[in-house]
């Protein structure tokens, strides 16, 4: 084998996602060696000096800086990863794609499908790769239902249910972060989660979402005003001064599908219980399958007449579905959340370095973003609407 070839990353954003990025691309190397690619952590930033010695000295980076332009400025960097809270994603990703950087962006890609739109473009222009964090698309589960719909063995799909439900949020004494302000997360639990299932629809049936009804509501509507930074959704003080919660906590919807299939989406962020609980189900003439994160290692499919064993067969994910050998060599052996991402981030690199298109890519985000804008839109018109089309996504079979 060739040696493996050093490629110069660059990290904007050391929260839960960009230290998520970093270590997954630590684990190309030996999860992916016919890459030939070797990532080397050069530069991370982050205004937060405790999340810039973090990146040094946990995470091997060799230099972290407040700011994004000296990651963009630094020749060494081959490709950024975009791991910052939804009003930056635009100003961010434009940057990038303008410094000539393919980039991998979390979701939701902007606050709103015009943001998205303007990331696109200059993505396009610049003719740089894009991936988008769309992880749950590579549990070797979901990898092996969308296979499943595509080689016709369920029959024509005829519906799909897909149901994300979370209480991170559900308690009224969680900080008022930044996920709860219009301007800098956009829209609340559809950007948050429901970003996920539009993609995961469109990613399983292979059919975009053309139209959808639907319903939103706040249940908490004021929170504490927070006192310092976290990560992620944890470890973050608050004080006892309260202001207003400007976006959905739930939303329903239903909506219409290219092929002809219908699908219904709910998500809550306040759903108690419900810890991650990310559901799909997809039904056909000929059987159906279905597959929850709480379970991710495992579906569950009925295909054909069973007999007098009709019913749901339980399958554990092996060798046979995705890239699961790719982390373990035999079945039955739990994959992680963190190993989606490490499969995301082999697939943005391969497309980085050979002009593949694997990951979900920009035209992706934007896909899924028309979705949650026309979302946004039903529910406050309370009427039918139609989701603009887009180009260069890669749901099709
Ligand atoms: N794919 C997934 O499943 C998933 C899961 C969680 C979050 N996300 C997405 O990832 C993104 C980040 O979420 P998170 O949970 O990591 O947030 P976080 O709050 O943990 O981290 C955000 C980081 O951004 C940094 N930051 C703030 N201003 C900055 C600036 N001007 N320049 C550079 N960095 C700056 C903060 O210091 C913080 O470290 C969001 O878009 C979110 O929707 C995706």
């Amino acid at each position: 084998m060739s040696p493996m070839r050093e490629i110069g990353i660059g990290v904007v954003s050391l929260g839960w996602m960009g230290r998520l990025h970093s270590t997954s691309y630590q684990r190309i190397a030996a999860r992916f060696p016919e890459l030939g690619l070797r990532p080397r952590l050069v530069v991370a930033a982050d205004p937060v000096p405790a999340n810039q010695e973090a990146a040094r000295e946990q995470f091997g980076f060799a230099r972290a800086v407040a700011s994004i332009e000296e990651v963009l400025a630094d020749p060494e960097v081959e490709a950024v990863s975009i791991c910052s809270p939804n009003f930056l994603h635009r100003d961010f990703a434009v940057a990038a794609a303008q410094a000539g950087k393919p980039f991998w962006i979390e979701k939701p890609m902007g606050v709103s499908a015009a943001q998205s739109r303007e990331i696109r473009a200059a993505a396009q222009d610049a003719r740089v790769a894009t991936a988008v964090g769309f992880n749950y698309r590579h549990a070797p589960a979901v990898a092996h239902l969308r296979a499943l719909v595509a080689s016709g063995r369920l029959g024509r799909i005829t519906n799909m249910r897909c149901w994300l439900m979370a209480d991170y949020a559900s308690s009224p004494d969680g900080a008022l972060t930044w996920r709860y302000d219009r301007e800098k997360a956009g829209s609340g639990v559809i950007g948050d989660l429901l970003s996920h299932g539009a993609d995961l629809v469109a990613h399983v049936t292979g059919q975009r979402i053309t139209e959808v009804s639907a319903r939103t509501d706040v249940f908490i509507p004021e929170r504490p005003i927070p006192t310092s930074v976290g990560v992620g959704h944890g470890g973050i003080e608050v004080g006892s001064a309260r202001g207003p919660v400007a976006n959905e906590d739930w939303v329903a919807a239903l909506a219409t599908l290219s092929g002809g299939a219908h699908a219904t989406l709910e998500s809550s962020r306040v759903a108690r219980g419900h810890r991650s609980d990310y559901a799909i189900e997809v039904y056909g003439t000929e059987g159906s399958a279905r597959w929850s994160f709480t379970r991710m290692n495992e579906f569950e499919v009925m295909l054909g007449e069973g007999g007098a064993e009709h019913g749901y067969t339980t399958v554990f994910a092996g060798g046979d579905h995705g890239e699961y050998s790719r982390f373990q060599p035999g079945p039955g052996i739990p994959l992680s959340f963190d190993d989606l991402k490490t499969i995301e981030a082999a697939r943005f690199l391969a497309d980085v370095a050979t002009g593949s298109r694997t990951a979900p890519n920009a035209s992706d985000g934007l896909a899924a973003a028309e979705v949650c804008d026309a979302i946004v839109r039903s529910a406050a018109s309370r009427a039918w609407t139609d989701v603009p089309e887009v180009e260069g996504t890669t749901i099709g079979f």
